[in-house]
């Protein structure tokens, strides 16, 4: 009777226990070592003999059964709390996910592929070469002797190590290619990143990459520096392009040329050909080829006979031709971009364009 009473009273209060604490409580006095259950197991020695086993039985059972209810109401409050929490926090996991950024190539990256891959279907392979150089390879083999006046186009960055320097442009890589491979015929690309030691400005960067192309056989000549370079803006810059090939000077090639295509935004270029000089108007000269109607693009050449026997190519028997190219400017002019500091800006305002 003492025990049912002490059972439905427990239960109760269990019943109304509210958070952790309460259910501590409740259970240090009910099973804790000086708890109710534990007073009640000691009454079993004021019991006649024959009554104990009986009245031991029922303790026990009792202890089991509020045992399993505490251990219900402890997994009842967690659960309670995990609700409150995740009410509190507002957690909806039916949310869907924040998308994961998708990145791209670089621009100048794919430029440059654009670039390979035109020449790739021209038959050029890519060749790498390095980007710290010595000056023999850079100069002097390229045919500028220390102080020739046209290494003065070239502002250096010279390393501590007397001798070493970061390369230019990509025409050293002309003399690495062809001590490689002579005496084969060679048709090759070199990309890469050169260094000039330049102001930067919106036309000029202290790094920027190059395109060096070069063929080397025993019958080749301008005209087919020019189908090459006339096939390779068509494909770039896409429509029927005309070039204009303009003498110049490089020293490690004999004749030189610098290379312009027909303004891709005015088309004034083959206009000012065909008719007689009618400009698109004074108040509206074109902002790309400043009314001129070309675009410069690269400098070439037929290699140099002094740059042909420094490569191991003897020069009554072979010829080449070799362009450079800055793939920056290419991107430039293809897609109206006035600043070439953007290019390793990394402002994603201008990468996100591309
Ligand atoms: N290396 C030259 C430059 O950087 C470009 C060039 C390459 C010219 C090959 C002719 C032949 O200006």
């Amino acid at each position: 009777m003492e025990l049912d009473q002490l059972r439905q009273q427990a239960l109760a209060e269990l019943n109304a226990v509210e958070d952790e604490a309460g259910l501590r409580s409740w259970n240090s006095h009910y099973l804790g070592k000086s708890g109710a259950l534990t007073q009640a197991l000691k009454r079993v020695g004021q019991l006649p003999p024959e009554e104990r086993p009986g009245y031991g039985q029922q303790v026990n059972a009792l202890k089991e059964a509020l045992l399993a209810a505490y251990e219900r109401k402890k997994q009842q409050l967690h659960e309670q709390e995990i609700a409150r929490s995740l009410a509190a926090q507002a957690l909806d996991v039916t949310l869907p996910g924040r998308p994961v950024l998708r990145g791209r190539l670089h621009p100048a990256t794919q430029v440059m592929r654009d670039i390979l891959a035109i020449f790739a279907e021209l038959g050029f392979q890519v060749y790498r070469s390095r980007e710290v150089e010595d000056d023999l390879t850079n100069f002097e083999l390229l045919n500028m002797p220390p102080h020739h006046p046209a290494r003065d186009l070239w502002d250096t960055f010279h390393t501590t190590t007397p001798g070493i320097l970061l390369r230019t442009h990509t025409s050293p890589g002309q003399i690495h290619v062809m001590r490689q491979y002579c005496p084969r015929p060679i048709r090759v690309v070199l990309p890469g990143m050169c260094y000039r030691y330049e102001q930067i400005t919106a036309r000029s960067e202290i790094q920027f990459q190059q395109v060096e192309g070069l063929a080397i056989g025993e019958s080749i000549s301008l005209a087919d520096l020019i189908g090459t370079l006339q096939t390779f803006a068509q494909r770039f810059f896409g429509g029927q392009r005309r070039l204009r090939i303009r003498n110049s000077y490089f020293p490690f090639t004999e004749p030189s040329v610098e290379v312009d295509v027909d303004c891709i935004l005015c088309q004034a270029g083959s206009a000012a050909d065909t008719r007689a000089a009618e400009p698109s108007g004074p108040s509206s000269p074109c902002t790309l080829c400043k009314g001129t109607g070309w675009l410069e693009i690269l400098g070439a050449g037929m290699v140099h006979p002094v740059v042909l026997r420094n490569g191991g190519y003897d020069p009554d028997r072979f010829q080449g031709f070799a362009f450079g190219m800055g793939p920056q400017r290419m991107a430039m002019l293809k897609y109206a971009i006035h600043d070439i500091r953007l290019f390793w800006g990394n402002d994603l305002r201008f990468l996100e364009q591309f």
